[in-house]
């Protein structure tokens, strides 16, 4: 690794996980220039947009060239699983440049459900029961059904813009699922199926930085998926989220250290995976044990928007440390705050909603807020998508951080605003 200080960095992505890198990554001495493709009206108040889909590998390669980019920060999953980390490192133009994200395939953890079980059968790493389906084997599966208890689990085995899980309550009613995704419900993602046995617990974001074989713990979050209070109603990409999380003790986090997170670890290198980046570790807890729910190859949103105000180091140094051997003596320096954050909707989000009202009372908060669905129109920031804005607070303790992130919350306005008035409730 060969890099002059200060270098320009590209961050891929345009969600408020964009955002609050972007946000992070600015306050590194080691940064010169920030770009964001295609960021949103946050992003371009502190870097510059540049208007490219992440899926136009060509065209990010050109960016990176013209704009002399020495990091690149990949947000979103999507393009890690369609191997945008393959194609930057093959080409002769960007080889040197660091991607922060690993190659298709490591990015399987995410990109195969099937994959994913087999891998953590294979290296004992704790998860649910599990069997996979094809077509071919819709038999079986259905035999496979009737050794559970509802409600059953079917998890489509490739992307399905987090739409693939499907928690079902009748035997019939599962068969019947099962038919359906394996007759392209989800499309291709869905040519395989996992059923898999339900767990009960509670679930809890946990994340690792990577080079694939050392790695360091980032703090973990608390998600709410739910779009109604009291967790309640429609799954959604995450409506709030808090860290640290309360329940996780020392002893269940030496567990998940033990017998997921070192064993994940142990299994990349033994495959000989090259990858690096974050593996998000989606977990639930069950009578005290830590299980492996779901990887993802990437950070969490909201959950980014917690995490990355609780870290004091320097980002890009982090980042480096992927590229050097050093990522274990990386001294993580995490304030002890709690960290909330809370999410602005577009009334009727996740189904259908309406776009383009204009936004008010950004300014002169006391808190962070960082954008997700926002764009310009006649020099006005204006909603651009259902999640909108994520506003974000750090105190001493969890009342003070929920009352202060509220407070500024109450301060936004636009038509149709929604939000959840209980993240943190539980604690
Ligand atoms: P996602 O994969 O993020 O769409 O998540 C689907 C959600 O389904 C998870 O957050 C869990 O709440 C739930 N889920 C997935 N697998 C299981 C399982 N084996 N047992 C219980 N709940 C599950
Ligand atoms: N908040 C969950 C996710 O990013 O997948």
């Amino acid at each position: 690794m060969n890099l002059q200080y200060p270098y320009n960095v590209l961050i891929i992505g345009s969600g408020a996980r964009e955002h609050a890198l972007a946000w992070k990554i600015k306050q590194s001495p080691r940064l010169n220039k920030l770009f964001v493709a295609p960021g949103n009206a946050g992003t371009s108040l502190i870097a510059t947009n540049i208007n490219i889909h992440p899926l136009d590998f060509n065209s990010i390669k050109q960016t990176i060239v013209e704009n002399n980019i020495k990091m690149v920060v990949v947000g979103p999953e999507e393009p890690i699983v369609k191997g945008i980390a393959d194609y930057l490192t093959q080409q002769h133009e960007t080889r040197h440049c660091l991607i922060i994200a690993p190659l298709s395939e490591g990015a399987k953890l995410e990109g195969s459900k099937s994959w994913a079980k087999q891998f953590m059968l294979k290296y004992n790493i704790p998860t649910a029961k599990y069997h996979i389906v094809t077509k071919q084997t819709i038999q079986e599966g259905k035999e496979f059904l009737k050794t559970f208890n509802p409600p059953y689990v079917l998890k489509a085995d490739g992307l399905a813009a987090g739409k693939g899980v499907l928690i079902i309550h009748d035997y019939y009613e599962a068969c019947k699922e099962l038919e359906e995704m394996l007759n392209g419900k989800f499309g291709e993602a869905s040519n395989t199926v996992v059923i898999e046995q339900f767990l009960k617990g509670i679930e809890c974001s946990y994340f690792i930085l990577t080079d694939g074989e050392k790695y360091t713990i980032l703090p973990e979050a608390k998600d709410y998926k739910r779009i109604g209070e009291g967790d309640t109603g429609l799954n959604t990409g995450g409506m709030g989220a808090i860290s640290p999380v309360p329940f996780l003790t020392n002893e269940l986090r030496k567990k998940i250290n033990d017998l997921i997170v070192h064993r994940t670890v142990y299994g990349l290198l033994h495959e000989k995976i090259n990858y690096k980046g974050f593996i998000f570790i989606g977990l639930l807890i069950s009578n005290n044990e830590p299980y492996v729910i779901e990887y993802n190859v990437r950070l969490g949103d909201p959950e980014t928007e917690v995490i990355l105000p609780r870290m004091k180091t320097d980002i890009l140094e982090l980042f480096e440390s992927l590229f050097n051997g050093t990522v274990h003596q990386c001294k993580l320096d995490i304030i002890s705050n709690y960290s909330v954050c809370v999410v602005a909707a577009s009334k009727g989000y996740p189904l259908e909603y309406e776009k383009g009202k204009i936004i008010y009372g950004l300014n002169h908060l006391s808190s962070e807020v960082f954008h997700a669905g926002t764009s310009w129109a006649n020099d006005q920031i204006v909603t651009n998508g259902g999640r909108v804005l994520v506003v974000s607070a750090q105190s001493p303790t969890l009342k003070e951080a929920k009352q202060k992130v509220y407070d500024s919350m109450q301060k936004i306005s636009f038509e149709n605003m929604y939000y959840r008035s209980d993240i943190g409730f539980e604690f």
